[in-house]
């Protein structure tokens, strides 16, 4: 395969998905390729795996902005400048508007900790946690406007044990996440350059 999608990949913490995607790009017949890393925080771990890395990376604080719609618009001209046609979100703990997603035409991709539809949100793990679950695992999707709703692309599940923590089923969910995330991402790229061909 010759050509490659290249895509954007947004966080805004410690980065471990992204650098199970940046590991998995660096196969020479994966179909994809990281062109820039976004941050809404200056302070993000995953900064530093993108600098490490050689991939170009920008911060776009939130915080400067003062509403969601503007912050999404300079998030969006970055992405399209970076000539990205594709975004995954990796950690990202910004919930995007409907004017950017619609934009995207199905070409946001997002990794969840939990089967969905079950623990939406930002505490997935802590919640499946305490409605006590006995199996949980993990959810590769696209991104609609519904938040954790889009079509799934992968999913991983786990055993919760009696004696897990939040803590010690998140780090088994996320070791599944960094396997299911570059399969997911494979898949939709593949579907992508098969459109480009037609
Ligand atoms: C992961 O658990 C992912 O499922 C969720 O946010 C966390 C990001 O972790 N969306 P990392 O920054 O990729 O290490």
């Amino acid at each position: 395969m010759t050509s490659k999608i290249n895509v954007a990949v947004l966080i805004s913490g410690r980065g471990s998905n992204l650098q199970s995607l940046i590991a998995a790009c660096e196969a020479t017949n994966f179909p994809a390729v990281i062109k820039l890393v976004v941050s809404n925080r200056p302070d993000a771990l995953g900064l530093e795996i993108a600098r490490q890395a050689g991939i170009s990376s920008l911060v776009i604080d939130h915080k400067k902005f003062s509403s969601r719609s503007e912050f999404d618009v300079a998030l969006n001209q970055a992405i399209r400048a970076a000539d990205c046609e594709l975004t995954c979100l990796a950690g990202f703990m910004r919930v995007l508007g409907a004017d950017f997603i619609k934009s995207w035409d199905s070409r946001i991709l997002n990794i969840h900790p939990s089967l969905l539809p079950a623990f939406k949100g930002a505490d997935a793990v802590g919640d499946a946690i305490k409605y006590g679950v006995k199996i949980s695992g993990c959810t590769a999707h696209l991104v609609t406007e519904q938040i954790d709703s889009g079509p799934i692309i992968k999913q991983a599940a786990v055993e919760v044990l009696d004696s897990d923590t939040k803590e010690s089923l998140a780090a088994k969910i996320l070791a599944l996440e960094h396997k299911i995330y570059p399969a997911a991402l494979k898949i939709i790229c593949e579907k992508l350059l098969l459109l480009e061909t037609v």
